[in-house]
């Protein structure tokens, strides 16, 4: 019996020992970030709240600017400052540009074959050059100049009936926002709207279900989910995100594929058919000889990428932009005099004019300063060991930027929490990613492919609804009542939009 004890007792040191020398083979002096001490099982997923961006800046100011903290069992790394940006997104770019794989890469974005939660590999890098060559090439995006700007006049016309009644933006900007792109993309809507229904042969959706299928892609796509940390506990489902994760992606899957047949039938129609829209080019793209086989699987992935895309992000960032006009109403009237100034009480802002109104582009720099929309940029995640700042990154770390902090620092923004657009006039800083500062559309080899189409959106929609019409807050709200709550996701909304009531500034004529 004693001989036996003696057997176990050799038996747990050698494994102990065998334990202790294995951590330190594999991790020689390993030094790690800073971070809350994590809790079993969760880790310090207690920590994150409602505003998930608001409790890891009240944390960094506590544990520094690269901080380690475990979701779960998972090791993810927050950088809140410009310098730390600059290390994740410039310095160690290449072993930062993946993505970690989230329940939403795989349940709402074809397995990971679509561009935004596709790991960096060759489908990525593949991905990547078919958006910025085919799709976002300046020739193609001028020649589709025509569709921006009917869609513009067409909203302009829908909320001239309304002046001098409440309405709220975003009851109007995410139809419009929906059909630009819709137009842009596929050449026509796929979805009907109580104002037209003119293609209601073509149609199989609302814009109502087509635009919850989208925000709720952008909630899933943001929304911790538990099992992606735990993945112990995936199977239950605790918050049952998965299952309405797959029931979005049958419905995403039926609409694309029904685009996707309707371009088809259209192609084999026409003799000599020569490409009209994005649809058509990545078609006319998987019947190549690409390096990697375009499947339906990927060109659902990246016409949905296109379309999310597209719609969330102009039509949220306008309405951030009223949100502090209207509790600034000397900065709103500063922007009516440039724009009566460059432009004249004659005619529409077109996109050329951009160069002539600095001050509406502040405006709107400003606007992305306070209310970057992706608050946390979407995750990147780590494919090989390396050292930031002098700390140790394992490879498989998530890593989560702070844009919502880097437009807060102190030490690079003066009154950091004031809205003036004049510190942009002074300082010309660069939205696209050169400036770590200020990173609305991030940086690398992830940064956002759709900027140069996004910001025209944004800049001549704004600047005609300013230019177009006088506009206050309804009923008896005082500027110093609005809200600039936040509702936390991929993207992040006002979280009590405001009632404005418009006037024409322009002659009758023009509406
Ligand atoms: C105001 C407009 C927009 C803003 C603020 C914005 C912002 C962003 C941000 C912050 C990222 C993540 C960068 C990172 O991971 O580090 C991103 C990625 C992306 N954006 Fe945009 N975006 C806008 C418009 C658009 C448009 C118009 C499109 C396409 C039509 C688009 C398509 C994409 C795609 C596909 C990605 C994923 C890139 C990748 O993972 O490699 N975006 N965007």
């Amino acid at each position: 019996m004693m001989e036996i004890s003696w057997v176990f007792i050799a038996l747990g040191a050698w494994l102990i020992a065998l334990a202790f020398l294995s951590k330190k083979f594999n991790h020689p002096k390993r030094k790690l970030p800073p971070g809350p001490r994590p809790w079993p099982i969760i880790g310090n997923l207690n920590l994150l709240g409602s505003l998930p961006h608001e409790s890891l800046h009240h944390l960094s100011q506590k544990y520094g600017d690269l901080m380690l903290l475990k979701f779960g069992s998972k090791p993810v790394l927050i950088a809140s400052s410009p310098e730390m940006a600059k290390e994740i997104l410039k310095t160690h770019d290449a072993i930062f540009a993946s993505r970690p794989a989230l329940a939403a890469g795989k349940y709402i974005s074809y397995n990971y074959s679509d561009m935004t939660w596709a790991p960096y590999g060759a489908h990525w890098r593949q991905a990547r050059k078919i958006y910025l060559t085919e799709i976002f090439n300046p020739r193609r995006l001028a020649s589709l100049e025509y569709i921006r700007v009917e869609e513009r006049r067409i909203l302009i016309s829908r909320l001239f009936p309304l002046s001098g009644k409440p309405i709220m933006l975003k009851d109007h900007l995410p139809l419009f926002a929906l059909q630009t792109i819709s137009r842009l993309v596929m050449s026509k809507k796929y979805f009907s709207d109580h104002y037209d229904q003119s293609n209601s042969d073509i149609s199989i959706v609302s814009f109502e279900t087509l635009q919850r299928m989208l925000d709720e892609w952008f909630f899933f796509g943001g929304a911790i989910n538990l099992g992606d940390w735990v993945p112990w506990l995936s199977w239950f489902d605790f918050q049952g995100y998965v299952k309405k994760m797959k029931v979005l992606g049958k419905n995403l899957t039926e609409f694309h594929k029904y685009v996707l047949e309707d371009h088809k039938a259209k192609r084999e129609a026409e003799k000599n058919y020569t490409p009209t829209d994005m649809v058509d080019v990545l078609l006319n793209l998987a019947d190549d000889n690409l390096e990697i086989k375009l499947t339906t699987d990927s060109l659902m992935g990246l016409i949905q990428n296109l379309l999310v895309g597209a719609t969330d992000t102009s039509a949220l960032t306008i309405e951030w932009v009223f949100q502090e006009l209207l509790r600034k109403p000397n900065i709103m009237e500063k922007a009516y005099q440039e724009l009566d100034r460059a432009i004249g009480k004659e005619r529409w802002v077109e996109e050329e004019d951009f160069s002539q109104i600095p001050y509406i582009d502040a405006i709107i720099k400003e606007t992305f300063r306070l209310h970057p929309l992706c608050t946390l940029l979407p995750p990147h995640y780590s494919i090989d060991d390396c050292n930031v700042a002098g700390y140790d990154i394992p490879k498989g770390t998530t890593v989560y930027v702070n844009a919502w902090s880097l437009g807060r620092n102190p030490k690079y923004w003066d009154r950091s929490e004031e809205f003036m657009p004049e510190r942009f006039i002074e300082n010309d800083i660069d939205m696209k990613g050169q400036n770590f500062t200020l990173l609305p559309f991030g940086s690398g080899r992830r940064r956002c492919p759709g900027y140069s189409l996004g910001i025209k959106v944004v800049q001549t929609t704004l600047a005609n609804l300013l230019h177009g019409f006088n506009w206050k807050l309804a009923g008896d709200m005082k500027p110093e009542d609005i809200s600039m709550e936040e509702t936390y996701g991929l993207t992040t909304h006002p979280n009590k939009p405001i009632s404005m009531i418009m006037e024409p500034r322009l002659p009758l004529h023009l509406y």
